[in-house]
């Protein structure tokens, strides 16, 4: 850590951060404060409005979503009814109705025709996997625009191919699910990508074998207005669920879960994605509970549940000198068990952009190895990663009501470049003990610069 900074930094560091917290709170009028809402580096109000009620306000309002959201998820539905389907109502389809038969073989084809009648159709649409069944599916991608607003209920379980050869044309996805606005998913089903296979030929499970592509089980490409909801991912081959290039995403009630040595089995990730709001999940796997890469603003992850796994995390950023924009990213109420990594931010050396108006806040930490951890220097590769003058730059990060247990001695740890440090860094009511002995935590911080507020402990030197 920089020995000394000046006082008149460290003043505006707390005034910006002041503000940043106080514009939750909505409590404060200091003039001087207020005036930095609007000349410092900050847009309160697309950030107050973005975490309080946007994604009600602004689905709900949208007059072209709203019945939508309303629909009531009623009894499973399990084969189609037309004909005595009142005039308004949904078209239901049913994959059962187009061959799928769920007795072990490949129902893929059924799933394919299902989604076409389903995208195509000049009403609304409800596609149905039945409840009680298990259907077996080698990679598909259900492809837009479709024609109207759909949901898809999945009830039932659907598994994946075991065979890697099945993969062969695209080894890097499942289930795609690309172009699709006002789409809304959900149902209770399971989605299992059944990866032990991969991960048994995983370079990182076997340091022999060579490192090849695995695929996502599900990814969400370049949606917009998209629900996914109340749904349970098992065993993905590499990521559970990834939403990629997408616009206003909501992702709530899932439950994620695959072995804790399972090779990069993240549980939710985002990638250049804007405005996405998860909550009320719980993810137990192998890799990062949830990740937020490149190109990726205004998340929200709410009411988390995390363990195992390697915790929450925003990167790696820009590997390959590329560059990385990561902005207004909200973890608020979190409990981490258990986990490598708690709340993380990891760039590589000689990249570019930034990671910047990042809050975690109402975290609680539970035998966490790195509970707090910004590292710059981070390299997950065979060849060393020798330190370069650019890097992705890191501000304004607040830490906030973060409690708990570390399983290491070292519980804070700012690893920060160099060449450019962590600036406007804000740690606010910290209190993380050892685990085994519950005594003292301690911090290691170089080239951060951070204000500290209430009670922080540990606390940087
Ligand atoms: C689904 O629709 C696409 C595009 O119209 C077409 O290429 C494909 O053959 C259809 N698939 C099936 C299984 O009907
Ligand atoms: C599914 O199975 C459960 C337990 O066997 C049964 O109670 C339920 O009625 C079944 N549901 C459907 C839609 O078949
Ligand atoms: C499915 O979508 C992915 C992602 O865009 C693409 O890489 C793949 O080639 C597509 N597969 C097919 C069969 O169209
Ligand atoms: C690792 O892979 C090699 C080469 O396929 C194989 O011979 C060996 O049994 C594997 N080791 C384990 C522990 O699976
Ligand atoms: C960086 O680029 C090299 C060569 O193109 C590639 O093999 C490697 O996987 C890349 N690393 C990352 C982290 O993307
Ligand atoms: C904490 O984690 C370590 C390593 O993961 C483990 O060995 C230890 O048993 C855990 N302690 C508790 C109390 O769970
Ligand atoms: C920061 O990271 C570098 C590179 O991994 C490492 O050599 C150094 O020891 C780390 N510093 C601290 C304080 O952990
Ligand atoms: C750990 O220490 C804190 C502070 O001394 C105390 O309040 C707490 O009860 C202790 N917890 C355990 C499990 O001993």
């Amino acid at each position: 850590m920089e020995p000394i900074y000046a006082t008149s930094h460290l003043l505006s560091v707390v005034f910006v951060l002041t503000s940043f917290l106080s514009c939750f709170g909505a409590r404060q009028e200091n003039p001087i404060v207020k005036q930095l809402h609007h000349t410092h580096l900050y847009d309160p109000g697309a950030y107050q409005s973005h975490l309080s009620t946007s994604y009600r306000s602004d689905i709900v309002h949208n007059p072209r979503f709203p019945s939508f959201l309303d629909y009531k998820t009623r009894a499973p539905i399990t084969r189609t009814s037309k004909a005595s389907a009142p005039a308004n109502s949904h078209k239901l389809v049913t994959v059962d109705d187009f061959g799928a038969k769920a007795d072990g073989t490949d129902d893929s084809e059924a799933f394919k025709k299902a989604w076409n009648a389903t995208c195509s159709s000049r009403e609304r649409a409800v596609l149905v996997v039945p409840k009680n069944k298990t259907y077996h599916l080698k990679p598909v991608n259900f492809s837009g625009p479709c024609k109207s607003h759909l949901k898809v209920l999945i009830y039932g379980t659907i598994k994946a191919s075991v065979k890697i050869s099945d993969y062969e044309n695209d080894r890097r996805h499942w289930l795609v699910v690309e172009k699709v606005k006002n789409l809304e998913v959900r149902g209770g089903g399971i989605i299992n990508g059944n990866g032990r296979i991969w991960w048994v030929n995983s370079c990182k499970t076997n340091k022999t074998l060579p490192c090849k592509r695995a695929p996502t089980a599900l990814t969400f490409l370049e949606c917009k207005n998209l629900v996914v909801a109340n749904l349970r991912f098992l065993n993905a081959q590499k990521m559970h669920l990834t939403f990629q290039g997408c616009v206003n995403v909501r992702a709530l009630d899932l439950f994620v879960k695959a072995p804790r040595n399972s090779p990069n089995t993240d549980g939710i990730h985002v990638t250049g994605t804007k405005k996405i709001k998860i909550s009320k999940c719980i993810i137990r796997t192998g890799d990062d509970c949830i990740s937020i890469v490149s190109g990726s603003t205004r998340i929200e992850a709410t009411d988390i549940i995390c363990g195992p796994g390697h915790g929450i995390s925003i990167g790696s950023l820009g590997a390959n000198n590329s560059e990385a924009k990561v902005s207004h990213v909200e973890v608020n109420r979190a409990t981490l068990s258990g986990t490598t990594n708690g709340l993380r931010i990891k760039t590589w050396q000689g990249g570019s952009g930034y990671a910047k108006k990042i809050r975690f806040q109402n975290v609680v930490m539970h035998n966490v190895t790195n509970p707090i951890i910004i590292d710059q220097y981070y390299c997950d590769q065979v060849d060393p990663c020798p330190e370069q003058p650019s890097a992705v730059k890191i501000s304004q990060v607040m830490y906030r009501n973060i409690k708990g247990t570390s399983e290491s001695e070292v519980a804070v740890k700012f690893n920060c470049s160099k060449r450019n440090p962590c600036r406007q860094i804000l740690l606010q009511d910290i209190d993380l003990r050892r685990e085994e002995i519950n005594g003292s935590a301690k911090a290691s911080c170089e080239n951060v610069k951070l204000a500290n507020m209430g009670h922080v402990s540990p606390m940087c030197a």
